[in-house]
């Protein structure tokens, strides 16, 4: 009896690890402001940051970089200044913007997304199926097991699929746009979410979590993420992501590789 009452707390514990956090449970509402954002959306999904999506300041944003995902309060900052210096805000008050003002395109927004469409091909703004399946076989998402490669996405992983999903935008898009802040944009935003998303002890980032993030805007609370327990995230993780991102081999010609603006 001993041993199933151990069981039994046991697997109470386990249950209570995966839930989400009182008051920030995920919700979706289609009416509520959603960025191109993954990241932002799904603070907002959790109400980290305000689930309507509007009037975002930047002691907002820094709250819920930490609570949500555990980053330093100040990683984001950059992103944040970008939006107001574009002037792309139409929430009426120069401090704020509503999330989906970053869709604006050339501003932070652009082309080659992982899993938006490029401005000129429709759709800029929400999640699109096909687009992500592709990039989404290329990280071996679909493909679960028991083995470590089964489970995890490494940076060469994360690296080749950003480039390979470039490389099938330019093709589409005539007027695919390859400026400097594209194509330093690309491998930022993977930076971003590898390192967001990071598993010190793996020293990769579980599928589960990938998708979770992209396909639902969803933080991985019910697989196991826990943003109180991660270790904090700094600017300098995120300058190092970005450095192995941008050194693995792609095929694809290298530029001026820089990080600004927190990796977008
Ligand atoms: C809080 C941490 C954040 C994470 C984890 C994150 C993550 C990401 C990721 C992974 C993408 C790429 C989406 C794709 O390629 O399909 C992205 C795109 C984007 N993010 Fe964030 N982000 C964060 C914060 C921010 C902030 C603070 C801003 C602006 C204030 C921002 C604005 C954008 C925009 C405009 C895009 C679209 C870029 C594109 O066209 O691909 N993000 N973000
Ligand atoms: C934004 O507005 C300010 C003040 O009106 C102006 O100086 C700046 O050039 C504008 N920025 C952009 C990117 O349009
Ligand atoms: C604009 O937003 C800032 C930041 O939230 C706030 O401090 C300020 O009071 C707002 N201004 C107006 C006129 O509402
Ligand atoms: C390309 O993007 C850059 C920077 O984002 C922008 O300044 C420029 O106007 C864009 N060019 C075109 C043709 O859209």
């Amino acid at each position: 009896m001993k041993l199933s009452v151990f069981v039994e707390a046991g697997l109470l514990g386990l249950a209570a690890a995966l839930r989400e956090p009182k008051g920030h449970e995920y919700h979706r509402n289609p009416r509520d402001s959603r960025s191109p954002c993954p990241g932002l959306n799904a603070l907002a999904n959790h109400g980290y940051l305000p689930r309507s999506g509007l009037n975002i300041d930047l002691e907002t944003l820094r709250y819920a970089v930490v609570a949500g995902f555990n980053l330093e309060r100040t990683t984001q900052d950059g992103a944040f200044n970008l939006a107001i210096a574009f002037n792309l805000s139409t929430s009426g008050n120069s401090s704020t913007f509503h999330l989906e003002d970053l869709r604006l395109h050339d501003a932070i927004e652009f082309d080659g997304s992982l899993s938006r469409n490029d401005f000129y091909l429709g759709d800029n703004l929400h999640f699109n199926p096909a687009i992500w399946h592709t990039v989404a076989t290329n990280l071996g998402l679909y493909k679960t097991g028991p083995s470590k490669e089964d489970k995890y996405v490494t940076v060469e992983v994360a690296a080749k699929a950003a480039a390979a999903r470039v490389k099938a935008a330019m093709a589409a898009n005539k007027h695919f746009n390859a400026s400097e802040s594209q194509m330093q944009g690309s491998p930022g935003t993977t930076a971003l979410y590898l390192t967001t998303l990071w598993d010190d002890d793996a020293g990769a980032v579980p599928k589960s979590w990938i998708r979770a993030l992209f396909e639902e805007e969803r933080i991985p609370f019910r697989e196991g993420y826990n943003p109180t327990t991660r270790k904090q995230k700094t600017a300098q993780d995120l300058g190092d992501m970005f450095a192995r991102v941008t050194a693995v081999d792609t095929g694809a010609p290298k530029g001026k590789r820089e990080l600004r603006w927190g990796s977008h």
